[in-house]
């Protein structure tokens, strides 16, 4: 075993960085037999220096984490500050002072991924970010390595915690949304501010990181279509019961039949009951990935929290570790494929759509001609009102994006439609 420590900086030590902190210490004996050297906390970089920080060493405590960054001697630089400025540019700056980065900001890496490994790439360091998708659960290193010889098509996944965790609350105890928001933000799931999660943004950025890997393909986070839950109402779930289904946030990255594009997508969609995602609780997260040869895989776990996350980043920060010591660096950004994102219009599913009506001859067939008119093939329609006015529920076959568009928007023009009540999709048949 080498005896000369590799050092690392911690920049953050909230929610993930205390935990990180902690296990470097408390398994500092099998990090170290692991590693092949022992591994030693150089600095912590916060913004609040006086906040009481337990089992930190107070001298390593620091508001300049520029300086800590350019220090020269750092190892490992672990980013777990979140947000896109300043850790950007302190990623940046620490790879160019000689560091290798573990991070968990898959905002960051779902933004300037392609720019921070071509900064690793240049200084031939790493950059690992295994905790930005789903917390604890491996996912990046499956799909970047074990993967590697295979052909993956799609990925399908509940990735937000906080959002499973409100959805849930609504379709097993009835509650409404904000009282579902309200019990997540007491139990610590939500945060104090639950757009990023309620809106779909986090699972946006996680698509965007799963999608690029799986496909060796840039995907940008604004080449995710993003749709949040905020919408979804206890009569949605009423009638995805109706239909044997609940209804999930869902992250879903495809390669079109052709194998000529990807697309990534983030919206609620019903799936149903007998599907293993539909037994997904509270904050756990799931992912399936479809694969040529090795064919479906789920990865289930927690996918949020101080101590699930730090197991990834710390499960990084071996790797980093061990390739610094071998002299080596891991997988950088695989891109090659370079396939084009399409639009979400191009998607192809199946759409449950929920109109009012009025009940009067007719109306059923307009309705059917305006399916047929778009080329959007009715599976079931299901009928139930008084007092002339009806709800109509309509479930497709597979149709794309844009021809259900297309529909909804010919249906709203109609008089004898009063409303659409809802258009959910309907995944993972
Ligand atoms: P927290 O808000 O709990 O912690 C952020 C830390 O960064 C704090 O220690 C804060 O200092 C420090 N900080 C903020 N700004 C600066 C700055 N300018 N310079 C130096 N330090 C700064 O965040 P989390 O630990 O929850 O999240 C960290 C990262 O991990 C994010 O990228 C997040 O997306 C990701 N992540 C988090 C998960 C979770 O469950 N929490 C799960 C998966 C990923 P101070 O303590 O003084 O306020
Ligand atoms: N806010 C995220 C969630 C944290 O609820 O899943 C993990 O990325």
């Amino acid at each position: 075993m080498r005896t000369r420590p590799l050092k690392v900086a911690l920049l953050g030590c909230g929610v993930v960085g205390s935990e990180v902190a902690r296990i470097m210490t408390t398994h500092a004996d099998d990090l170290a037999a692991r590693i092949g050297a022992p591994v030693e906390l150089a600095g912590v970089a916060v913004r609040r220096p006086d906040k009481v920080r337990e089992g930190i060493d107070p001298a390593l405590v620091t508001t300049d984490a520029t300086a800590l960054v350019k220090r020269g001697d750092i190892d490992v630089v672990v980013e777990v500050i979140g947000g896109i400025e300043p850790a950007r540019t302190l990623i940046t700056t620490a790879i160019e002072h000689g560091a290798s980065v573990v991070s968990a900001n898959k905002a960051l890496i779902a933004q300037d991924g392609a720019a921070l490994h071509a900064a690793a790439d240049e200084h031939g360091k790493d950059l690992y970010y295994e905790a930005a998708v789903a917390g604890a659960i491996p996912l990046i290193r499956p799909l970047r390595e074990s993967l590697a010889g295979d052909k993956v098509n799609r990925v399908l996944g509940i990735v937000n915690g906080t959002t499973n965790f409100i959805l849930d609350a609504m379709d097993t105890t009835g509650a409404g949304y904000q009282e579902a928001l309200d019990e997540a933000t007491a139990l610590g799931y939500a945060e104090a501010d639950p757009t990023a999660d309620v809106e779909g943004f986090d699972a946006a950025a996680k698509a965007a990181i799963l999608a690029g890997i799986a496909f060796h393909t840039r995907v940008r986070l604004d080449d995710v279509y993003r749709e949040g839950m905020t919408e979804v109402t206890a009569a949605d779930f009423a009638s995805a019961k109706e239909m044997g289904c609940t209804i999930k946030l869902l992250a879903i990255c495809e390669r079109a039949a052709d194998g000529g594009s990807v697309t990534a997508r983030v919206h609620p969609a019903m799936i149903p009951l007998s599907h293993p995602l539909a037994n997904v609780r509270e904050a756990y997260n799931a992912v399936f990935v479809e694969s040529e040869a090795a064919g479906q895989l789920m990865f289930y776990g927690p996918g949020a929290g101080g101590s699930p996350t730090a197991s990834a980043v710390l499960g990084d920060l071996v790797a980093v570790c061990r390739n610094r010591i071998g002299g080596a660096t891991g997988p950088g950004e695989s891109a090659y494929a370079a396939l084009p994102v399409s639009p979400m219009g191009d998607v192809v599913t199946r759409y449950h759509i929920s109109l009012d009506v009025a009940d009067k001859p007719g109306v059923l067939a307009q309705v059917a001609t305006v399916f047929a008119e778009h080329g959007v093939s009715i599976d079931t329609v299901r009928q139930s009102g008084k007092d002339g006015e009806a709800s109509l529920v309509v479930v497709t076959h597979r149709a794309s994006d844009a021809a259900l568009g297309g529909t909804v928007e010919a249906l709203r023009k109609l008089d004898t439609v009063r409303g659409v009540a809802s258009i959910m999709r309907v995944e993972g048949e």
